[in-house]
């Protein structure tokens, strides 16, 4: 049997997922002893793949669509984050050998914004769209980047309204349907839909953007995804996917997991390179 630490990323489907491109890279780079793999549930069974995979060995898991909502529920102890954001992307097992649930997406985001992309986002006005659980794993990192503004729109408003009742007291928080965005543009617009996993666009007006403004999708695809088609269209200064996202979330529950920090840059160029082929 390996003497290898294995790790695995967990959702339905999974084989499209790049996780295990990029923690093996991260493992090479920072010499550590570890292998990382797939593993495909269902909801309904979900949790006994989660209890089997850490009963024979496993030392930490990485959690995908559909599941996230799932994994918060299961875990025995989260992270401060993780309790935030009601999601668990990340399960690795804690000091009394339960089962913690981190989630490392945000803090993904807001590291791609920074370090990679150069995003300037404080005193920026920031358009949010979407409310659902990928919205809310991100606005705690995103407001504690002191945008001026922070407006969250989606379909249904009433989401984006309790997301507002619920992190008003880390910022300038407001909440309306795509239909009242109105005409100023904004500096910033993160998409946190899941339209675009579907292929499709929310009801966005040509006034939210200029040739200023930065599009950014949390999606990303082979192709250019709805959003940066639309955004490209209006013209915008810049259209941006979030595979930058997708690897400094993983470097988080690298790190979570081997308190070791791996070189994104490298791992980022090297996707890229692959997902362009
Ligand atoms: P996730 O965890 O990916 O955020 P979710 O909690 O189901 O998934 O939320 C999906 C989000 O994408 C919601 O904001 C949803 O809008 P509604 O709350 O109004 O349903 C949004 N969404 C999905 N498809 C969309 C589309 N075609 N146009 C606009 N918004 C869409």
């Amino acid at each position: 049997m390996s003497t290898r630490d294995r790790y695995a990323v967990i959702g339905y489907p999974v084989a499209h997922s790049r996780s295990p491109f990029i923690h093996t890279r991260f493992a090479a780079q920072t010499r550590q002893a570890l292998e990382y793999g797939t593993l495909e549930a269902s909801p309904e069974d979900f949790e006994s793949v989660v209890r089997g995979f850490f009963a024979g060995g496993g030392k930490g898991l990485n959690v995908t669509v559909p599941h996230k909502e799932a994994a918060c529920k299961l875990a025995d102890e989260l992270t401060p984050r993780a309790r935030r954001a009601q999601a668990v992307n990340t399960l690795a097992i804690s000091e009394q050998g339960g089962l913690l649930g981190d989630n490392t997406d945000g803090a993904g985001l807001a590291r791609d914004l920074l370090n990679n992309q150069r995003i300037t986002i404080a005193g920026r006005r920031l358009l949010l769209l979407g409310a659902g659980g990928a919205a809310r794993g991100v606005l705690a990192p995103l407001l504690g980047l002191r945008p001026s503004e922070l407006t969250i729109a989606n379909r249904t408003l009433q989401r984006a309204q309790d997301l507002v009742a619920q992190f008003t007291e880390l910022g300038p928080l407001r909440a309306v349907g795509y239909e009242a965005l109105g005409n100023v543009p904004f500096d910033i617009v993160i998409n946190a839909t899941a339209a675009s996993l579907a292929g499709e666009l929310p009801p966005l007006t040509p006034g939210i953007v200029n040739a200023r403004s930065i599009c950014y999708d949390m999606a990303y695809a082979r192709d250019d995804t709805a959003f940066v088609r639309w955004a490209h269209e209006r013209g915008v200064a810049r259209a941006i996917m979030g595979l930058g996202m997708l690897v400094e979330q993983a470097a988080e529950s690298f790190y979570l997991w081997r308190g070791v920090r791996p070189d994104t840059t490298s791992v980022l160029v090297a996707l890229s390179a692959e997902l362009g082929s």
